[in-house]
């Protein structure tokens, strides 16, 4: 059984055939998902999805992309959402600063993801991190404001080995998606067999990133099983081993 750790299968681009989504992905073994917002509209719908959908949880969260709408009106509408049952984890929140890549808006973007830490500690709820050519500020702010509690995921995570380790070291979890298993990302695969299967999360991030043999379309949950059997093999685990050592590691990273 699969745990789909981050995906945004509210979106409308699963719009016309999401019962057939579902119906693959429980076919190949991916029974769990959370759905992830990156502003609070989406955020809501992903809530919506979680209410009617078997097997599904929702974060509400402001991406970076959306910081400049940051303000208190945000953060206190974000708190409501937060407080749903079917919210475990504030999320996707952080930073991106390969899209934007005008410094004087870093600020900004660095002030809505230690607003949203603060608050997801003052919630206790885990957070799932957006990292774009930003680990080092990534890594340097979760230090700051002690983000380790109450932890969370470092979704989709690319970077070095010492990059891994910090973010492990700081009480986080390493999302493993779909580039991993790009023929580019040699360091990445190498980096994730250092750190070892006890600190990783499977993710699609759907309908983003799709594994190798699907690159270029759009991604689903059901392909998370190749995800799973490229990372199985990069650690010499069978793959129904592999999928329970996830899957308890997302439960314990979102505190299920
Ligand atoms: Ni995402």
């Amino acid at each position: 059984m699969l745990f789909d750790s981050h995906a945004h299968l509210h979106d409308a681009k699963f719009r016309k055939d999401r019962a057939d989504v579902f119906a693959r992905a429980r076919e190949a073994g991916v029974t769990r998902f959370l759905t992830l917002g990156d502003n609070l509209r989406a955020s809501r719908e992903a809530i919506a999805l979680a209410e009617t959908e078997d097997g599904v949880l929702a974060a509400a969260g402001i991406h970076p992309s959306a910081a400049a709408g940051w303000d208190e009106d945000t953060a206190r509408l974000l708190e409501q959402l937060l407080a749903h049952p079917k919210v475990p984890v504030l999320g996707e929140i952080g930073l991106d600063y390969y899209w934007d890549k005008e410094p004087a808006t870093h600020k900004r973007q660095q002030d809505c993801f230690r607003q949203q830490l603060r608050i997801a500690k003052r919630l206790g709820k885990p957070v799932s991190i957006h990292s774009r050519e930003s680990n080092a500020d990534v890594l340097r702010i979760l230090a700051e404001e002690q983000a380790g509690e109450p932890g969370g995921v470092l979704h989709c995570f690319i970077g070095s080995y010492e990059e891994a380790r910090r973010g492990v070291d700081l009480g986080f979890h390493l999302g493993v998606g779909g580039i991993s298993t790009y023929p580019k990302l040699g360091d990445l695969r190498e980096a994730l067999s250092r750190i070892g299967p006890e600190h990783l999360l499977l993710e699609t991030d759907s309908p983003y990133l799709p594994p190798q043999p699907r690159r270029g379309r759009r991604n689903e949950p059901a392909y998370l099983r190749q995800t799973a059997e490229a990372l199985a093999d990069l650690l010499s685990l069978p793959l129904e081993e592999m999928a329970q050592i996830a899957t308890r590691n997302t439960e314990r990273a979102f505190r299920l």
